[in-house]
């Protein structure tokens, strides 16, 4: 997909490694300087360097001040940040347990990350754009923030609420210049879900059969598709786009497909 994002300046969250850097990667190949940013520094390195006019450095979505320290950074040198992407997020590896046996130290870590964080950076980064009057913000949420699965209540919390947010945000900043929408994506092929069920080359182990039994395309999305959806949501094209949830799934959330009733 080829949109024009020349001279726009784009921070990615989480952009080390699986949709973050997809994203962040294909805002680059379409003409926009990208801040990679991420816990994996040498991730984020690594990446950014394949494009002379990016950057990638560490930034933990949790850290107020650092957040603040790296976009002041991202404004001396660049001036501007016309495009924010909320990708940073994790769930779960270690327990799958009904929400009251949810571990504190667990249930705290996602909804510092996936909902704590999204607010941290957008509260730093929005007055920037609203100051601009323009700027399009993009809450990466997940099939999760659409309808709940068993036994993960955290991250299910965490991604309803990013989807709330996206509205609530939506309409605050439409009078002022500035796009915010979500993506939910269904599976999809990362360095986190080959942690959790895809395996280490990215082939079905175990429980994946599962999975693809609710995907009606029969198969995980990869990290490029979701990207897709990203660059339409911060192309000049999707101008009259705002408070929307872009579903990028194989048909997941269509309906009961493992079953027929
Ligand atoms: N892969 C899927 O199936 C899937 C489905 C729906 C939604 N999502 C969402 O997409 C986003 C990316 O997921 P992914 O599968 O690419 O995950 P991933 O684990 O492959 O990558 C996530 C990245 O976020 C970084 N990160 C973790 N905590 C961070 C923090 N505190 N600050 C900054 N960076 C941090 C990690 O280092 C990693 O590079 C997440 O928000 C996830 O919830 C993923």
């Amino acid at each position: 997909m080829k949109v024009d994002l020349s001279d726009k300046v784009a921070l990615v969250t989480g952009s080390g490694n699986g949709i973050g850097l997809a994203i962040a990667d294909s805002f680059a190949r379409n003409g926009a300087q990208v801040i990679y940013t991420d816990i994996d520094v040498p991730a984020v390195k690594k990446e950014a360097a394949k494009f002379p006019s990016c950057r990638g450095c560490e930034m933990d979505v949790r850290k107020e001040d650092q957040v603040k320290d790296v976009v002041r950074k991202i404004m001396d040198e660049f001036g501007r940040i016309d495009i924010l992407v909320n990708n940073a997020g994790v769930n779960t590896v270690k327990h799958r347990v009904t929400f009251d046996e949810f571990p504190k130290d667990e249930w705290d870590w996602i909804i510092e990350t996936d909902l704590n964080g999204v607010v941290i950076v957008s509260r730093v980064v929005s007055p920037l754009m609203v100051a601009q009057q323009s700027g399009r913000i993009i809450h990466i949420s997940s099939i999760c923030g659409l309808v709940a699965l068993r036994l993960q209540s955290a991250y299910i919390a965490a991604k309803h609420a990013i989807v709330g947010l996206t509205r609530a945000m939506a309409i605050e900043l439409a009078p002022k210049g500035v796009l915010v929408n979500a993506i939910a994506p269904g599976s999809t092929v990362s360095e986190g879900t080959k942690k959790l069920f895809y395996g280490p080359d990215g082939k079905f182990v175990d429980r994946i059969q599962r999975i693809l039994d609710h995907i009606p395309l029969g198969r995980p999305a990869k990290a490029e598709e979701i990207a897709h959806g990203a660059l339409f949501l911060a192309a000049p094209e999707s101008a009259y786009i705002t408070g929307t949830v872009l579903t990028i799934d194989g048909g997941w959330t269509a309906g009961g497909y493992a079953r027929d009733f």
